[in-house]
């Protein structure tokens, strides 16, 4: 069982797209197990994307993501990192398929909706910038639970 760090960017937020994005990700068969709508601190922001510190977009990134509200989640499920890179399709939304988040709500890399950790160490450090031990429920799914 894996867990991700995923966030929907501020543009997806503003064009109400929350409930289309977390219902992809609950029907794709992935668990919601922690989840927050806030605006990401500077702060919190320059330590999530410190790997692009150095690159020529990391300024207006940091502007983008702290622009507005944003929603951070913790999603679980067997090899949930590669399959949320998958629903959220190529970074680039020009190369991102249709039937992908990306592919089928975005136009360009710099408001692009999504994002999702790319690997077990970034996820493993995106969920701790983000989220509290405390903050990440266990439960089960009624898929998990035998009723009778
Ligand atoms: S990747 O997936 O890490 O290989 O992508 P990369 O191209 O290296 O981009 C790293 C993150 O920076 C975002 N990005 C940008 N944001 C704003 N403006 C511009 N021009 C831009 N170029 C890249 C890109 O979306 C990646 O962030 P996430 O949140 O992972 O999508």
């Amino acid at each position: 069982m894996e867990q991700t760090y995923i966030m929907i960017k501020p543009d997806g937020v503003q064009r109400g797209l929350i409930g289309e994005i977390v219902s992809r990700i609950e029907k794709r068969g992935l668990k919601v197990a922690a989840m927050r709508l806030g605006v990401m601190s500077a702060e919190s922001a320059k330590e999530h994307y410190r790997e692009h510190a150095e690159r020529p977009f990391f300024a207006s990134l940091i502007e983008y993501v702290t622009s507005g509200p944003s929603v951070s989640m913790v999603v679980e499920g067997k090899n949930a990192i590669a399959i949320m890179r998958a629903v959220n399709g190529a970074t680039n939304p020009v190369n991102a398929a249709p039937g992908t988040i990306r592919g089928d709500f975005a136009i360009e890399t710099g408001r692009n909706v999504v994002h999702a950790s790319d690997s077990p160490e970034s996820a493993k450090r995106e969920i701790s910038i983000h989220f509290k031990g405390s903050e990440i429920v266990s439960y089960s799914k009624i898929d998990e639970v035998c009723l009778y």
